[in-house]
Parts: C-alpha cells; sequence; structure tokens
C-alpha cells in the first residue's frame, strides 16, 4: 500500500489511506459572497473572520483540512440560484458560508433547504430565512433583519419621539427593517407619518431628503449598509437635516464605514448587537488578532464571519470531522453557546442567534457602546416549524 492513495468508504465517512496512514478528506467549504457593489467590504469582512477562526483552530477543523471555494455574488438575487447550484453540484461543497444580501440568501436557502448540504447565513437577516423557510441544516450566526430594528423601535418611543419618516432600499432587509421599528415604535406611542423607498442598490437620495425636510418628522429612521450608508449620511449630513431631525438606524447604517462618513456621523445612535468598545477580554483578543492579521479594525460582518466559523468548530468536534453524522452535527450546533466576541449567544428552536442589541453612539471612529437595548432578545421565528 505504501504510496498508495485510495479512498473508501468506512462506517459512512469518506477516507483517504497515504502511506498507509488513514484520513478524511478535505472539507469543502463554499462562500458565497458579494466581492463586488455596494457589500463588497462586507463580504470581505465576513471571509476575513471565518479565516481567522479557522486558522485559531489550527487551519483544521476536527483535524480535516479545509478546501475553500469562492462564488461573488454581487448581491444579485437573480443570479443566485445558478450560483448556490454551481456550489453544491459542481463544487460539491459540504457547506455553504453565505450571505450578505437578504434577497439572495432566500434563494439559497430555498436551494439548501432541499439538499444534504449545510448553510450558515454570516450576514442576511431576512427573517424568513429562519422564520417560513426554517429547516434544520439552516444556521444563522449574524440576526434577523427584525432584531436591531425592532431595539431601535422601543429606544426611540422611549425616548418620546413621536412621529418618524422611514427610508430604505426596497427589498426584503429594508422592509422588514422598517417593519421591526415601526412595530415597537408604534406600540410605544409613536408614529411612522412616511415609509420612503428607493430601489436596491441606488443612492440619488437628494430627492427624498427634500420630503424628509417638507415632512419634518421628530426622528428618521434609515436602513442602509456598505457603501449605500456612506453616502445616505453624507448625504443627510450634506443637507443639513442632522442638525434638526436625528437619524436613527439599525447599526449597518455606521458599522465599517466612519472612516468614510467621517464628521457627518457623529453622535448618531444606532442599534446592534455588537459595539467598537465592548471591552471584553473575549473582544479585546479578537479585535486584537484581527487587526494584526488584516491590517484593519473589524467590525460585525468580521464578527459574524468569525462567529460562522465557530458554530461550525461546534458541529464539526461533535462529529469528529465526520459530517455525514448529519443529524448529530445538527444537535451540536443547535445546543452550543457561541463565545462570540459581542457576548456569548445561543440560538434559538429557529437556529438565529438569541443575543443582546446593544445602543451605541458613534464618537470618532468608534460606535461606543452606550447601553443595552434589549437584553437577550429572541426572533419570534413566524412561520417555522421543525
Ligand atoms: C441584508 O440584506 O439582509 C443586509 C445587508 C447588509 C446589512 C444588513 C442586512
Amino acid at each position: 500500500m505504501r504510496g498508495i492513495v485510495t479512498r473508501i468508504a468506512l462506517g459512512g465517512a469518506l477516507c483517504i489511506a497515504v502511506g498507509g496512514a488513514w484520513s478524511q478528506p478535505k472539507l469543502k467549504i463554499g462562500f458565497m459572497l458579494p466581492y463586488t457593489g455596494t457589500y463588497a467590504a462586507l463580504g470581505t469582512a465576513i471571509e476575513n473572520g471565518f479565516r481567522l477562526r479557522v486558522e485559531e483552530a489550527g487551519g483544521k477543523l476536527a483535524g480535516r483540512e479545509i478546501e475553500y471555494v469562492k462564488v461573488d455574488d454581487e448581491s444579485d438575487p437573480s443570479k443566485a440560484t445558478d450560483n448556490i447550484n454551481r456550489l453544491l453540484s459542481r463544487d460539491q461543497v459540504d457547506v455553504v458560508v453565505g450571505t450578505v444580501h437578504s434577497g439572495v440568501a432566500m434563494a439559497m436557502a430555498k436551494v439548501v433547504r432541499e439538499s444534504k448540504a449545510l448553510l450558515i447565513v454570516p450576514n442576511a437577516g431576512a427573517d424568513a430565512v429562519t422564520g417560513a423557510m426554517c429547516a434544520p441544516n439552516i444556521f444563522r450566526s449574524s440576526f434577523s433583519n427584525w432584531q436591531p430594528a425592532y431595539a431601535m423601535g422601543q429606544v426611540a418611543a422611549e425616548r418620546k419621539h413621536k412621529t418618524a419618516v422611514t427610508i430604505t432600499w426596497k427589498y426584503a432587509a429594508g422592509d422588514e427593517s422598517v417593519g421591526g421599528f415601526k412595530e415597537a415604535f408604534e406600540k410605544g406611542g409613536g408614529k411612522v407619518v412616511k415609509e420612503l423607498t428607493l430601489a436596491f442598490p441606488n443612492v440619488e437620495f437628494q430627492a427624498l431628503l427634500t420630503e424628509i425636510a417638507a415632512t419634518r418628522p421628530d426622528i428618521v429612521y434609515a436602513f442602509f449598509a456598505g457603501g449605500g450608508a456612506v453616502k445616505f449620511v453624507k448625504d443627510y449630513a450634506g443637507a443639513g437635516l442632522n442638525k434638526s431631525i436625528p437619524l436613527y438606524g439599525p447599526g449597518f447604517l455606521t458599522d465599517g464605514t466612519l472612516d468614510a462618513q467621517g464628521e457627518a456621523a457623529q453622535g448618531m445612535l444606532t442599534t446592534l448587537h455588537y459595539a467598537d468598545s465592548l471591552n471584553t477580554p473575549r473582544d479585546n483578543a479578537f479585535r486584537l488578532a484581527y487587526a494584526k492579521t488584516f491590517k484593519l479594525q473589524p467590525d460585525v460582518y468580521a464578527v459574524q464571519g468569525y462567529d460562522a466559523a465557530q458554530l461550525l468548530v461546534a458541529g464539526m468536534t461533535a462529529v469528529k470531522g465526520d459530517i455525514t453524522k448529519r443529524d448529530e452535527m445538527i444537535a451540536a450546533m443547535e445546543k452550543t453557546k457561541v463565545d462570540s466576541p459581542r457576548g456569548a449567544f445561543t440560538l434559538g428552536k429557529s437556529h438565529n442567534p438569541v443575543q443582546d442589541i446593544y445602543l451605541r453612539k458613534v464618537e470618532g471612529k468608534e460606535n461606543k457602546v452606550i447601553g443595552v437595548a434589549v437584553k437577550a432578545l429572541a426572533d419570534p421565528g413566524r412561520g417555522c416549524r421543525m
């Protein structure tokens, strides 16, 4: 047998004999993320975070080497089904990590729930992914669109604001973010008086800013992220609106964007499951390792990528790398308490994090934590039957 490489199925696990020693083949992980367009930086941060955690595990998961396959999904839902099918059928990946855009994630979930592969969503908040489309093999390491939005609605009502105009891109993430905000804000006595939208990823905001100025609400609630968030926050300040109408939003409005937003973002309040100044030993260690490795400061997207890998580590460790023990692996992932830089979290029944949502304030180049807006917030998982 020496020098000969053979692949045989052993007890359900495919093993390779190399020079007489048995080892399992490489674990194939497909990154389906945006590497171009308005969400490009988010995709890169997620991949960086994921790779960092794998490197911390010695570059292997439960003894298995990793092979990565990458697809740029361009945040384009019309290409999503082909892209995910290519990863599953042509590349035969074991695990898919993706994606950022809710519309793309829903197309991925539809395909993956009918397959044997595992999907870990490291950002896209589409409520349905851990709601009506939930499935045993779909996990999320990030948030649902409802979570930070609901928390901000509650904060805005507690601060006695009475009227709000909302503004966002017209797609699932924007609609659901506005829905979550409105639910809590109106429950607390506020009223959303106008809902403004524009097509994703359009950034021609001027006409809508003029409409906001004419409506004169107490506050504006906005969902934008990535390059679009940079432009919106700058345009909002450029129009002078930040002087008279406070701009609120989920933390995506100011996360990973402060270098580019500069003065325009100062003092803004947002809600999110991460902040730059948590100052816990766990987060400090993560931030140091990330900064050393990538020469960049981490953001929420990096944390979500890192935690996607942490979920996978938990599952792979439980089955000693034998991913064919699918039920056992899923059970371990469901039970794990993720030691996240954001603070430890568990997963709810529909596989979405149950987590604290922080209230943050922009100071200089940091989203500083000024409190916990809602403790251990669980997504309602509406429509999930598992
Ligand atoms: C989404 O499409 O779900 C999304 C994109 C960027 C940031 C947050 C959510």
